[in-house]
C-alpha cells in the first residue's frame, strides 16, 4: 500500500470510488477546482495501481477542514480511512495546522466513530445542513498537541 498527494490523472477512479460512497458525490469539477489550489492537501492510498481510498483538506493559517475522505466499500474496515485520517494529521501538524474541523452526518457513526478515536471531539451542529436525504451535520474539533 503506497500513500501520496491525489494528482488531477487519478480522478476518473475517484470519481468512481465517490458515486459509489456518497449519495451527493463530488463532481470533476468540484475535485479539480480543489486539488488544483495550493492551499488544499489531497492523499490517496494505492495498492496495485488502484486507489483505495483518499481525502482531502482546505487549510487555512493555523486551521484545516477536512471535506472528503472515503475508502472502496470492498476494502473498508481494514484500517484504511484511519491511516489516511492519521496521515493527513500528521501533515497538517508539519505544516503548523493546530486545528482540525470537519462535518458528518448525524447518522454516519462508522465515521464518526473514526474520528472521536482520532481526538476529534463534537463542537456543533448544523441545522439540515446535508441533503438527499435532509440531515443535520455534527460537527467536530481535533486540536493538535
Ligand atoms: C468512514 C470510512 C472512510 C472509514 O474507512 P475504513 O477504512 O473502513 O476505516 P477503518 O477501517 O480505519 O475503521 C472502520 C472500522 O473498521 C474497524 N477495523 C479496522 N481494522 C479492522 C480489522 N483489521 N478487522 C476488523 N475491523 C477493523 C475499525 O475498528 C472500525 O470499526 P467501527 O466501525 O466499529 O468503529 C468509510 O467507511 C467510508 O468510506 N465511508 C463512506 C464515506 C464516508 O462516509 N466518509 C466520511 C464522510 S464525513
Amino acid at each position: 500500500m503506497t500513500l501520496r498527494e491525489m494528482t488531477v490523472d487519478d480522478l476518473d477512479e475517484v470519481l468512481v470510488l465517490e458515486k459509489k460512497l456518497f449519495p451527493v458525490p463530488w463532481t470533476r469539477e468540484g475535485f479539480f477546482t480543489f486539488l488544483i489550489r495550493k492551499d488544499t492537501l489531497f492523499l490517496a492510498v494505492e495498492e496495485a495501481d488502484s486507489i483505495l481510498g483518499y481525502a482531502g483538506c482546505l487549510i487555512v493559517l493555523d486551521e484545516a477542514d477536512i471535506l472528503n475522505i472515503g475508502v472502496d466499500p470492498g476494502r473498508q474496515r481494514e484500517g484504511i480511512g484511519g491511516f489516511i485520517l492519521q496521515s493527513i494529521m500528521r501533515l497538517l501538524q508539519m505544516q503548523g495546522v493546530r486545528y482540525i474541523h470537519l462535518e458528518v452526518r448525524e447518522s454516519n457513526e462508522t465515521a464518526r466513530r473514526l474520528y472521536e478515536r482520532n481526538g476529534f471531539a463534537v463542537d456543533g451542529l448544523r441545522k439540515d445542513y446535508y441533503t438527499d436525504p435532509t440531515e443535520d451535520a455534527v460537527l467536530m474539533t481535533k486540536i493538535l498537541g
